[in-house]
């Protein structure tokens, strides 16, 4: 809550309240309320009726009503018309206007600009998401807090996503859903909710049986603790290759594999050597692209008896088939969704399998830690596996868990389309690690074709790595999830247009025009007091029309919570930079009047705090200085 904007508040008049608006927090529905108000008196509504007929959506001015929403006695043109005449400029609303059926309101400028910056100032600085939530065990990332809201208080999830396959090539479909789904992680806190980061990794199977037989061949020790990633796909290659001419080979790895299976823990203890090394591995370059998880879990870390227990009940279901060969199967045919095996004919269960019983596995572990099960659990996968997960929620539903029932909303799995033209130069297996490093390479080699600004750039290779995974993500999330996208380096690393880069370079100038007038005399104190700006000086179009976009960032994570689409958050990110960018023209700090100059300072500085928030929230790390 903003002390600041609640002072704005008890000047500009009382407000009625409802229970979705939060005008500490977010400064369009104080207007809202506002509106809402004046529209309850003179309809002889409730203020809840009128309220969610208040819409942003107008070109004319910042609110609209359609009257013919409140299906009222008469015409909804004269409705319009003569509430347009009765109404009385507030402190909050300055004009009506009315077209036909709707009226178009316009806020006051100077309560606009007031309320909102007040709030910025007051929220990006200090009160965390945690706080809000109330949800202390959330490891929350995003620092600013203007702009969330307590809308998941008391509500937890897990989100899993990334989960690659170990001595296999992350691609791209991990890759997309390494970056959509720590954004979707990032943006339930933002919404209050407790988030469990859950990475289910590919770490169990036969394939780890050929990759033992293949270490004792092909293994280095040395290689191995130097990059695990990579070496063990080396390895993999190697083992599968050796196994087209020498037979043997697969049954070798059938009975290690089998001994993993039984428990035997010298056949285990190579196995979580790998597994433990690669995931190491992996959480460094996570951390290269401001990611983590909280759990690292995998298909080895479902538990027998969980695999047992799911198999046992669909065994003993009406839904179940035996195959002719002894293989165990549910018929999903009535619901389009084909036959799925769960138990193979040799009695073991299949990546399907896994999942069920992972599931419950989730369920029970969040029962035991938190006194209850999650509100909602996602998964963040690639559509090609749209009929796998549509199987296993199914299954899950069929075998009557209650938490599984599509009228409970919680499981979800959010699909995204593919990466076109993914590859790396070091060969076709991609790894995550490989196009990391490609990206900064790139990036700098972007950036050395200014000399002079390169010259300028205190540590180009941090530098060129953050903004280089900028473009990645941003390339990535500007469209919505479902369509499938080319991967572009010199469209996404260029400095123009919707990039990462440009968002980037955006944020770095708005940190260095404090830092230049800083250097000229002209401070703008670490703690404003938005009381003692000249907000009235704030008269401009543009800036206007850049505070009336900042005031929006709550409604912006709102919405993106409903449409669950990064997308939502990167074009307001533009809609900001765009504006900003303009801005300098018409807002200059230099060579003005102190009082002038400050409050645009003041202004940027905000537009800032905002920038970082959208970026953060899109875990882009945004730069002080490039
Ligand atoms: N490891 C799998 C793959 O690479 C993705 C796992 C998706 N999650 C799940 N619970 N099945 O294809």
């Amino acid at each position: 809550m903003s002390a600041y904007a609640q002072k704005v508040i008890d000047g500009l008049g009382p407000l009625p309240t409802h229970p979705n608006a939060d005008p500490l927090r977010n400064p369009l529905d104080a207007f809202r309320l506002a509106i809402a108000s004046q529209l309850s008196k003179g309809l002889e509504l409730p203020l809840e009726t009128v309220y969610e007929a208040v819409q942003t959506t107008s070109k004319l001015a910042d609110f609209s009503v359609a009257f013919p929403r409140f299906k009222l006695k008469g015409k909804p043109n004269e409705h319009a018309e003569r509430l347009a005449k009765e109404f009385k400029p507030d402190g909050y609303i300055a004009e009506a206007i009315v077209a036909g059926p709707f009226i178009h309101y316009k806020v006051d400028s100077s309560a606009l600009t007031k309320l909102t910056l007040s709030t910025i100032t007051d929220l990006s600085r200090g009160e965390s998401s945690k706080e809000l939530s109330g949800n202390a065990g959330s490891k929350g990332s995003i620092k600013s807090a203007y702009g969330h809201n307590a809308s998941g208080s008391g509500k937890s999830m897990i989100i899993e996503f990334s989960s690659p396959n170990i001595a296999k090539p992350f691609h791209a479909g991990h890759l997309r859903s390494t970056i959509i789904g720590a954004f979707l992680a990032n943006l339930y806190e933002a919404n209050g909710w407790y988030v469990e980061r859950w990475n289910y990794l590919g770490d169990w199977g036969k394939q780890f049986g050929l990759l033992a037989v293949g270490w004792d061949t092909n293994g280095d020790e040395a290689k191995l603790l130097e990059d695990p990633v990579t070496h063990l796909y080396e390895v993999y290659v190697a083992v599968n290759k050796a196994a087209e001419e020498d037979k043997t080979i697969h049954d070798k790895a059938r009975d290690y594999f089998k001994r993993m299976e039984d428990g035997d823990p010298t056949a285990l203890a190579l196995w979580q050597k790998f597994r433990d090394l690669s995931i190491k591995k992996y959480e460094e370059t996570y951390a290269r692209l401001n990611i983590r998880f909280d759990v690292y879990s995998g298909e080895s870390q479902v538990k027998k008896e969980y695999i047992q227990n799911a198999l046992n009940q669909i065994k003993a279901s009406d839904f179940v088939e035996k195959a002719e060969n002894g293989a165990v199967l549910i018929d999903l045919t009535k619901y389009k969704l084909e036959k799925t095996v769960v138990e193979r004919q040799d009695g073991t269960p299949l990546y399907i399998t896994r999942d069920i019983g992972e599931a419950k596995q989730r369920w029970d572990r969040f029962v035991e830690q938190r006194g209850q099960g999650f509100d909602k659990m996602i998964y963040v996968v690639a559509t090609q596996q749209d009929l796998h997960l549509a199987q296993f929620f199914k299954v899950l539903e069929l075998m009557g868990h209650q938490w599984a029932q599509p009228s409970e909303g919680r499981l979800q799995h959010i699909n995204f389309g593919m990466v076109l033209g993914m590859s790396s130069r070091k060969g076709t297996a991609v790894f995550l690690e490989h196009i990391l490093d490609e990206t900064k390479e790139n990036m700098h080699n972007v950036m050395r074709q200014n000399d002079a600004k390169y010259a300028q750039v205190e540590d180009p290779e941090k530098t060129a790595d953050v903004v280089g995974q900028s473009a990645v993500k941003i390339q990535d999330m500007a469209g919505k999830r479902i369509n499938n996208y080319t991967f572009d380096w010199a469209r996404m690393l260029s400095f123009e247009g919707d990039t990462g880069p440009f968002l980037q370079y955006n944020h770095v100038r708005l940190c260095s025009v404090e830092r230049k007038n800083a250097l000229e005399g002209l401070k703008l104190s670490e703690q404003v007091n938005p009381e003692e700006m000249a907000t009235h000086l704030l008269s401009e179009p543009k800036a206007r029309e850049l505070i009336m976009h900042l005031a929006s960032w709550p409604d912006v994570v709102r919405q993106a919570l409903r449409d669950q689409q990064p997308s939502t958050i990167v074009s307001f990110a533009f809609r900001v930079t765009r504006t900003v960018s303009q801005a300098w023209e018409f807002l200059l700090v230099k060579g003005q009047e102190k009082d002038l100059a400050l409050v645009r300072l003041w202004l940027y500085r905000c537009a800032r705090d905002v920038l970082a928030a959208a970026m953060e929230l899109l875990t882009l790390e945004p730069l002080q200085r490039m």
